[in-house]
């Protein structure tokens, strides 16, 4: 990945919220706060975890993938409770061709006040701006309206339409739509000389 400013999930602010690598006392806010409510995984490929257990060893394996440079992880601590209510993070690379694809995750009781928004506005800044990625790209099931709202908001701009298989919820076929943003569109929008 040359020309990369490769530098990992490095810990930073926004308005309301820190933004930082996973730790495993963070297991118990992702069963309580987001992981463990099936409204929160109803558009996720995953299913509800069923106990503490299950989310201690995702915090784990987490931890563990977090630790090579081309990872990008947060968990997205809320600063007025000082508690983990959601996570951000790079799903998949192209290398070749120096893209990202984004998924993202909120506890449902912090939805609806524009914080996955203020994130996701700081994510694309860092994997833009930062980190020099060409292209970011995030799907959501078709009928997530609010995912699509929240890349609209941010700039991102509807790209295509796909269909994906839930393997872990019945092999149900869904369709999603695409959003992207080129580096091109960030520095426009966000970039003034
Ligand atoms: C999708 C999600 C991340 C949104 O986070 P959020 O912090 O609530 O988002 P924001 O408050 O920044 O923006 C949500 C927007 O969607 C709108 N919205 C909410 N529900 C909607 C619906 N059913 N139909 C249309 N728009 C909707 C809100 O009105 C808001 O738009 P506005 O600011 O113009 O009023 C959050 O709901 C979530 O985590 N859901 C479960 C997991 C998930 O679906 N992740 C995304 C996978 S692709």
């Amino acid at each position: 990945m040359e020309g990369l400013n490769l530098i990992g999930t490095q810990p930073f602010e926004t308005k309301r919220c820190k933004l930082r690598p996973f730790k495993l006392s963070d297991a118990q806010y992702i069963y309580k706060n987001w992981a463990g409510n099936e409204n929160v995984v109803k558009y996720l490929t995953w299913n509800a975890h069923k106990n503490l257990d299950e989310s201690t060893a995702y915090c784990v394996k987490m931890i563990k993938e977090s630790s090579t440079l081309s990872n990008f992880h947060w968990i997205i601590e809320l600063s007025e409770i000082n508690e983990p209510i959601g996570d951000i993070s790079v799903l998949k690379t192209d290398t070749d061709k120096r893209e990202v694809h984004l998924g993202f995750v909120l506890g449902e009781q912090w939805w609806n006040k524009g914080i996955m928004t203020e994130v996701l506005e700081a994510v694309l800044a860092y994997l833009v701006f930062v980190i020099g990625f060409d292209k970011i790209i995030a799907e959501h099931i078709s009928e997530n309206k609010a995912s699509g709202k929240v890349m609209q908001k941010c700039g991102m701009r509807m790209s295509g339409t796909n269909t994906l298989i839930l393997k872990d919820k019945g092999n149900v076929e869904v369709p999603l739509d695409e959003y992207c943003i080129t580096k091109q569109e960030w520095f426009a929008k966000n970039i003034r000389v």
